[in-house]
């Protein structure tokens, strides 16, 4: 059977009490982007070995008996939007409201260890997390490890990493006192044992790549797009450049058209792009482990309640082209994935010390400050390293889709969407560049071309009375929502409705470089759509200036469409700009308005006026 490299043998993954002695463990994640579901699988690796039947369960697949009837949980909890849960938490928050309300004690079983993870850069800091413990406790859980809180801003996996070292022994001395003494390490550098087995197929018969069907209950639930549940294939209509030939970057204007794809969109929501890597990359990884690419392969499972992470039959080429991270920078489960399979001594140890918190200094500067991806240090640094397929695609992250708010309005296109695409790249001072994953596989994509997306529904949201005052905050891609926002007003006018008075604040380097959508804006500004065009070209003078200043500018004005007509604000882009225009906003209240700045803008935020989705840039 196949190349007869790689069959995955590892013992089964289902365990009883003499595995396990120290008990079921569930350990449930609240995850928009992927982060929070990697500590899951970390802690539950941790967890087996210290003797606790761990088990990950997404949130998304909560069951409140479940809840009820155990006796130790961990919950790791990540914050989106402006301090909300995750999407797949949702549902889980409804329940414990719903159980509060009730006045219910059910949880006075339970057991749990929560860990936050947001972001300082954004207002509510850590909200989910915190919530989630308000409310477990207020159900009667006890809390048997203190509160953990991480940052993503500084250095988030360093917050986790000293959280769970205290965590292991308050668990075993909780749960598991006489195994203390004899408890296997966490971090260990033997293979975890799988719950899957990998068996090559036999390229000749053609079957053997498509994969077969799978009922969405078989599925990780985090991975579903994948396998074709919720998600559609589009296909390019407009892939054009909105910057000048002159300036180094590249801004895309790209349009898709949704037609047979059965997704559908509302004015200014989020397209969550499924990414592929780049082909280059594919094959040198694949060199650099001495796969075949063509070669076909099965994903079995081994244990019961094994969920698939991936659709097999399939060829490794697709596997590593849509369902594996290669490009990111590596985290500290990844570099203890890889230190357990170099044959090097001399690179295994240093890549278990990269992994370790007494190498962390060191793996900020080689991996993150320097920009290291996972297929750099396979192809060049860590050359020994020698990972069964099988264990490659378990502990190396999966390649998660990326957001991008539609620029278009479903009123005026609604079988079209836009997006305004900003290419991310970085060139280093020793040669190296990169490109980012989504945008490096979008920039080139030619009309026709089909790529794979999802629609969610985002918070920008225009008043119902077209008359009350919008202002309009985008500056660099920020300008998306804006753009979608006011093709809709655009249409609303040439349907008769009265506008309120349209204020839009955009800012970039240069006019002549990245003043995006200039044309279009401009015709805004003509056709009355727009009433003021604020432009804050940060270069063009000695003095930075941002669109923060030309708000603070404009106080009277802003005060009086806020404070006397009721005018609803809408920020995009950068997470520092959005902080910074909510302070102006805060500072105008207080002092044209007389009014508690805090408390207003709190107030504006509770009732939609103000409208906010930031990303770290
Ligand atoms: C709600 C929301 C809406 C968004 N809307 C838009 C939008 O309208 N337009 C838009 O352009 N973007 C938007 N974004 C951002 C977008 O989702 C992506 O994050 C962005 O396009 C980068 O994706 P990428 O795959 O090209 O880059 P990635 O490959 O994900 O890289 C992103 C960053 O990670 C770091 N990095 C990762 N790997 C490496 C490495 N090997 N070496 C060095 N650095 C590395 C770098 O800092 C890099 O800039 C939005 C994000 C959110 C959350
Ligand atoms: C669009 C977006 C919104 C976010 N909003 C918040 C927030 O309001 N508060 C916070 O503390 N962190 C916020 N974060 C930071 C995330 O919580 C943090 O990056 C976390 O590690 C993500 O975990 P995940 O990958 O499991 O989803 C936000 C991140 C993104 C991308």
């Amino acid at each position: 059977d196949g190349d007869g490299k790689d069959e995955g043998k590892a013992a089964g993954g289902a365990g009883g009490a003499e595995k396990f002695p120290a008990g079921e463990l569930k350990i449930y994640f609240g995850s928009q982007t992927g982060t929070a579901e990697g500590f899951a699988n970390v802690l539950k690796e941790d967890g087996r070995r210290m003797g606790f039947d761990a088990q990950v369960i997404d949130l998304e697949d909560f069951e409140g008996d479940e809840l009820i009837d155990g006796e130790k949980a961990i919950f790791l909890m990540a914050t989106h939007g402006e301090g909300e849960p995750t999407d797949n938490a949702m549902e889980f928050f409804r329940w414990l409201d719903e159980k509060v309300e009730e006045g219910d004690s059910c949880l006075s079983n339970l057991n749990v260890a929560i860990f936050g993870l947001g972001n300082t850069q954004y207002e509510f800091f850590n909200a989910a997390g915190r919530r989630c413990r308000k409310t477990l406790l207020e159900l009667g859980a006890a809390e048997c490890y203190e509160h953990g809180e991480g940052d993503d801003d500084n250095q988030l996996e360093d917050d986790f990493e000293n959280w769970k070292t205290g965590l292991w022994p308050s668990l075993v001395h909780k749960f598991h006192p006489d195994g203390a003494s004899g408890a296997g390490t966490a971090g260990s550098l033997s293979p975890p044992e799988l719950d899957f087995e990998l068996k090559f197929l036999d390229a000749a018969k053609s079957a053997t790549t498509k994969p077969r069907r799978f009922r969405e209950t078989e599925v990780v639930s985090s991975a579903k797009h994948y396998f074709g549940y919720d998600v559609g294939t589009v296909r390019i209509v407009e892939n054009t450049e909105l910057r000048s030939p002159e300036d180094s970057g590249s801004t895309k204007h790209i349009e898709v058209d949704l037609k047979g794809s059965g997704q559908s969109y509302q004015t200014a929501d989020n397209a969550y792009v499924i990414p592929q890597n780049n082909p280059a990359v594919v094959s040198a990884v694949a060199a650099a482990m001495g796969w075949n690419l063509d070669q076909p392969f099965l994903i079995e499972a081994r244990a019961s309640d094994f969920k698939h992470f991936i659709p097999t039959p399939c060829t490794v080429r697709t596997a590593l082209t849509n369902y594996v991270d290669l490009m990111g920078l590596p985290k500290r489960a990844t570099l203890q994935g890889l230190a357990c399979f170099a044959k090097d001594d001399a690179e295994q140890q240093r890549l278990a010390h990269l992994a370790s918190m007494d190498g962390a200094e060191e793996m900020h500067q080689f991996i993150q400050h320097e920009g290291r991806s996972l297929a750099e240090l396979l192809t060049v640094h860590f050359q020994s390293c020698d990972v069964p397929l099988a264990h490659f695609l378990h502990f190396v992250p999966r390649l998660a889709p990326r957001a991008y708010t539609i620029s278009s309005s479903s009123s005026v296109q609604s079988s079209k969407l836009a997006m305004t695409v900003s290419v991310v790249g970085q060139a280093y001072a020793d040669g190296r560049t990169f490109t980012g994953v989504a945008t490096g596989y979008m920039q080139h994509l030619p009309v026709g071309a089909e790529m794979q997306l999802y629609v969610r529904a985002s918070t920008f949201r225009l008043p119902r009375d077209t008359a009350t005052p919008v202002i309009l905050v985008g500056p660099g891609t920020g300008i998306a929502p804006m753009r979608a926002m006011l093709q809709e007003r655009e249409y609303l006018k040439g349907r008769g409705r009265t506008l309120g008075k349209t204020m839009l604040y955009f800012g970039c380097k240069n006019r002549k470089l990245d003043y995006l959508y200039q044309e279009l804006l401009e015709g805004y500004v003509k056709s009355g759509v727009l009433d003021s065009l604020r432009l804050a070209f940060s270069r063009e003078q000695k003095q930075k200036v941002y669109v923060q200043h030309l708000i603070r500018e404009d106080a009277d004005l802003l005060w009086d469409l806020i404070g006397n007509q009721g005018a609803h604000i809408y920020v995009c882009g950068a997470t520092n700009m959005g902080a910074d225009v909510l302070a102006a906003v805060k500072e105008i209240a207080a002092a044209k308005g007389g009014v508690d700045g805090e408390k207003y803008a709190q107030d504006m935020q509770h009732n939609g006026r103000y409208v906010a989705e930031l990303w770290s840039a």
